[in-house]
């Protein structure tokens, strides 16, 4: 997957909220699982544009490794999205940490529920989600559907927890 990673025997990481110039490395971590069928590949102007949504996990030499975001679509309704962790990377509670920075911003924001659609919700209910028919959701969430690598076919799970107060 791109450049190796891997070099790298310093193990910390910083979760820090995205900037600007982190988005060509946030393209090409979301493009390797993409073109994986694992989940929607994001143009460069759509990281640009939504940058204030990410978050992002960084290595000791300065390389992105893992990024969420969350989106807000009403009072009581936000989507965690564009979750991936660099395959060398995983297995270390990147994506724990990733998850837990978007949550707490929802908190802080006031959002009161928050939602994803996975292919792996085993992932999520470690760290808190519970599975709900994806029918209970509401049918503007579905939007982006149609730009899934498994589209008309849908193999996601939905999942929703609470957004604990700040
Ligand atoms: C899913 C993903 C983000 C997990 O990131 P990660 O940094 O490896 O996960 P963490 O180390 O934070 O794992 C947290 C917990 O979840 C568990 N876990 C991680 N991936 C899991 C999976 N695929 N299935 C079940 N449990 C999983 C870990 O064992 C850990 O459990 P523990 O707390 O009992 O030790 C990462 O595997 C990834 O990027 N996958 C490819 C892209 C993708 O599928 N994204 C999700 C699209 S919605």
């Amino acid at each position: 997957m791109g450049a190796d990673l891997s070099a790298n025997t310093d193990q910390r990481v910083v979760i820090r909220a995205a900037r600007v110039g982190d988005v060509p490395a946030l393209h090409a971590l979301i493009r390797t699982h993409a073109e994986r069928g694992k989940m929607i590949l994001r143009t460069l102007d759509e990281l640009y544009a939504n940058i204030r949504e990410f978050y992002v996990a960084e290595n000791s030499m300065g390389q992105i490794v893992g990024c969420a975001a969350a989106h807000v679509f009403w009072n009581d309704l936000a989507e965690l999205k564009c979750l991936a962790v660099h395959d060398d990377w995983q297995g270390r509670g990147i994506g724990r940490a990733l998850c837990e920075a978007c949550l707490s911003d929802l908190a802080r924001l006031g959002v009161k529920q928050v939602f994803t659609l996975t292919n792996v919700p085993e992932f999520f209910e470690k760290i808190g989600y519970r599975r709900v028919d994806k029918n209970s959701l509401p049918r503007f969430i579905w939007g982006e559907c149609i730009r899934c690598p498994t589209f008309p076919i849908c193999n996601e799970e939905a999942l929703v927890r609470h957004v604990p107060p700040e």
